[in-house]
């Protein structure tokens, strides 16, 4: 079986990273696309390095530009290496725009070659069209012939979207698999250590959604609330180039200065920064889920998220909405009250180290036809499957 495997920006990354492991482990043929969405050193490169990301076979080069600008690209440039390269399946991971661009070329390009559009991290919804990631889930999910998914509320969203539950298979959160692949180089760097933090003695945050950066009132109350922070420990605040950019043209630059700033990080550094968070504060997707296996108290900064089961059955909170700086210092108490839990002591189903393995088993079943309906699907019902807390404790074996 031939895979292309696309990845365009940062979030990507740490997704791709495994599935690529469980292809060739399995003995099947992985092409690997970089659609350059993200490109800077530290938001591209430093992934590859921490990752032990091959080379791209193919780099599409696209840079930023607006969304229309950023997709039209990648799918001009997608389209001639799919022709080339006639894989038996296209895989998109997560929400961003090289996830749909490439999504809209496959399903276009299908009946000619026979190849078929796999998403990984089908199903989730925030319920808010104004995000883009938004738009992006639900049409590559509707152009998809197979969706796997991270969590068991997916199905229920994707039923409602009436997707025929034959081409939808629970395989668990493939960033975990990351994750648990990096902890134990994550926790030798300490970069808490490095840079003079005690451990469960400061906060992590970021914020890079357009609705918290694009509008200077939000990102001004979010800077002011984590100066307020600031004041009971130190802040460390890493800084998407988005993030960067607005806080200049709206003035705000000053309002930093009491934070820890510094430049994006690295997956590892990152990793280790979050391991040993007294508390998170965030409007990442990624974020959410990694704090709630390392048992970090998380405040999410959005009014809603596409990840609920790390608020049902992990350690994130929501502030309440609309933002004010009141809400989010009680939440951050909140958060520091309701304190840490140990890792890997609540992980949702499925988010144990193996969702690769599982990935590359559903490409390689026998797919049906859309109507025909499968009854005993074995990924759907395997009994062994369910004993994910092999993970669990191995990650918490790890501390
Ligand atoms: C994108 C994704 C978002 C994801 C985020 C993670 C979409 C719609 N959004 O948002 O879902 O959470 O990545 O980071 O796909 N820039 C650089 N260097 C880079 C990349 C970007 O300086 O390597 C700057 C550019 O000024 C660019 C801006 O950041 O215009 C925004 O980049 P873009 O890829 O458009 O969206 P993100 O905000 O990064």
């Amino acid at each position: 079986m031939k895979a292309l495997v696309v990845a365009g920006a940062r979030p990507n990354f740490m997704k791709v990273a495994p599935i690529l492991v469980a292809l060739r482990r399995s003995g099947d043929t992985a092409v690997l696309v970089h659609t350059g969405q993200h490109y800077d050193v530290r938001m591209s490169d430093s992934f590859f390095q921490d990752l032990e990301l091959p080379e791209p076979d193919f780099h599409l080069g696209v840079g930023s530009g607006s969304h229309a600008q950023q997709t039209a690209r990648v799918m001009e440039t997608f389209e001639p290496v799919l022709q080339d390269v006639r894989p038996d399946w296209v895989v998109v991971v997560g929400d961003v725009n090289s996830t749909l661009a490439c999504a809209l070329v496959t399903s276009k390009l299908r009946e000619p070659f026979g190849c078929r559009l796999a998403h990984v991290e089908a199903g989730l919804r925030s319920g808010d069209w104004r995000m883009p990631e938004e738009v992006n889930r639900v049409l590559t999910d509707r152009l998809s012939d197979l969706l796997l998914t991270p969590s068991r509320d997916a199905h229920v969203n994707l039923a409602r979207e009436g997707i025929e539950p034959e081409k939808v298979h629970f395989v668990g959160n493939v960033m975990i698999d990351t994750l648990h692949a990096r902890l134990d180089a994550a926790r030798a760097r300490d970069l808490p250590g490095r840079l003079g933090l005690e451990r469960s003695g400061y906060a992590i945050a970021t914020v890079h959604r357009p609705s918290n950066v694009d509008s200077a009132a939000t990102l001004e109350i979010i800077f002011r609330a984590l100066a307020r922070v600031a004041e009971c420990m130190p802040v460390v605040f890493p800084i998407h180039p988005r993030t960067r950019k607005q806080a200049e043209s709206f003035g705000l630059g000053g309002a930093l200065a009491a934070l820890r700033t510094m430049d994006p990080l690295g997956y590892v550094d990152m990793l280790s920064l979050t391991d040993g968070a007294a508390v998170c504060l965030t409007d990442s997707g990624g974020l959410q889920e990694e704090t709630t296996v390392l048992g970090v108290p998380c405040v999410t900064l959005r009014e809603q998220t596409e990840r609920p089961v790390t608020v049902t059955e992990g350690t994130n909170r929501m502030a309440p909405w609309p933002l004010t700086e009141e809400a989010i210092l009680a939440s951050y108490g909140g958060a520091l009250g309701a304190g840490r839990v140990e890792a890997g002591t609540r992980v949702p189903e499925g988010w144990d180290g193996r969702a690769a393995e599982r990935i590359v088993r559903a490409l390689d079943l026998p797919q049906c036809e859309p109507g025909e309906r499968r009854r005993h699907h074995p990924l759907s019902v395997n009994p062994h499957e369910r004993g994910w807390q092999s993970g669990r404790g191995s990650l918490a074996m790890a501390r």
